[in-house]
């Protein structure tokens, strides 16, 4: 009700005064809540999913650290899971709409009316995204049978993707004052480490769960990994479907080159930058060309610390 929405801002608005903060892009900060630096739109958005958001059995929520590949996965999945309301066919939305606009991320478009369970227009979503660390999650994601795909990337990738990123959102921070910051674990719901390993953890006791993805290898066998993806929700991919082609279709509709041509992600706009910036190289290995080796080292050096004995390697 209300008076509790109030209540939640006042509390959000409490706790950002009072949190550790560090300077992230321009103007904006990064406050650090449970162990994550989280947006400030972010943590109220969090917090307030929190207390009103009820997942249901048939909800997909799709987790990733930013820039790990959400892009890429949010089309995919958009595409296989709404293949027979959309057909891949040149009136698909996704040549009209940056996959960011069709699968939205929940925390940052949350107003508490728009998580209604009355309100048609969101509940009938089936497909949500997040960059939520796993113990900032609502409840009911955990509790019920809602599925989880988590996408991570190489850190280095990561790290190097993400510099480019904020420099579109207007940074000024050099490259290597942006390296130091994200080997202390300061970016956008990092450390991804601890990210990721929470995920990866809770994926090995619940894989029925929590699909744990690597961008890489998404990139290294597409088709199998859209086949394992649409077993994991359910929606399998039948012989028919098979051999007329679907699988190379839904892979070409979203392709890096496919995605960054259209003119709505050349020319069009979310809600902090240009879509252009959600489609850079997309590539596996382009950390060479921007860290020294000593850089390289140092990241591979925490990689190896915080998955040690967990059988993670990113
Ligand atoms: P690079 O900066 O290395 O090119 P996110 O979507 O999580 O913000 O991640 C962005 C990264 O994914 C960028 O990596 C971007 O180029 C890449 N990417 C975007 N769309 C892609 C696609 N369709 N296929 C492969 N990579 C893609």
């Amino acid at each position: 009700n209300a008076e509790q929405d109030g209540q939640i801002q006042e509390y959000c608005k409490n706790l950002l005064s009072i949190l550790p903060k560090e300077r992230w892009y321009g103007s904006a900060y990064l406050y650090k809540y449970k162990g994550f630096w989280l947006g400030p739109n972010q943590l109220p958005g969090l917090i307030t999913l929190q207390s009103h958001f009820q997942a249901q059995d048939t909800d997909i929520l799709l987790i990733t650290t930013p820039k790990s590949g959400t892009t890429w996965l949010k089309a995919l999945m958009f595409a296989l899971a709404n293949r027979k309301e959309y057909p891949i066919n040149q009136n698909h939305p996704l040549l009209q709409q940056n996959p960011h606009a069709l699968v939205p991320f929940m925390e940052l478009s949350v107003s508490p009316e728009k998580l209604n369970p009355a309100d048609h227009s969101y509940r009938c979503r089936q497909l949500f995204s997040s960059h939520s660390p796993l113990r900032l999650l609502p409840e009911s994601v955990l509790s019920s049978g809602c599925k989880i795909v988590y996408l991570c990337r190489n850190i280095k990738d990561v790290c190097v993707s993400y510099w480019h990123f904020n420099k579109k959102l207007g940074t000024e921070t050099s490259f290597e004052e942006f390296f130091d910051m994200f080997c202390k674990g300061v970016s956008l719901s990092g450390p991804v480490w601890d990210h990721a390993l929470d995920y990866w953890k809770e994926s090995l006791e619940k894989p029925e769960k929590i699909l744990f993805l690597k961008y890489e290898g998404l990139k290294e066998k597409p088709g199998f990994h859209l086949k394992l993806l649409a077993e994991f929700i359910g929606c399998l991919i039948s012989p028919d479907e098979e051999r007329s082609g679907l699988v190379d279709e839904i892979l070409g509709l979203c392709s890096f080159d496919n995605l960054r041509n259209l003119d709505v992600n050349k020319y069009g706009r979310g809600r902090t930058t240009g879509n252009e910036a959600y489609f850079r190289k997309g590539e596996v290995g382009d950390w060479k060309n921007y860290l020294t080796e000593e850089m390289a080292e140092r990241l591979d050096q925490i990689t190896a610390q915080k998955f040690h004995g967990y059988g993670l390697n990113l």
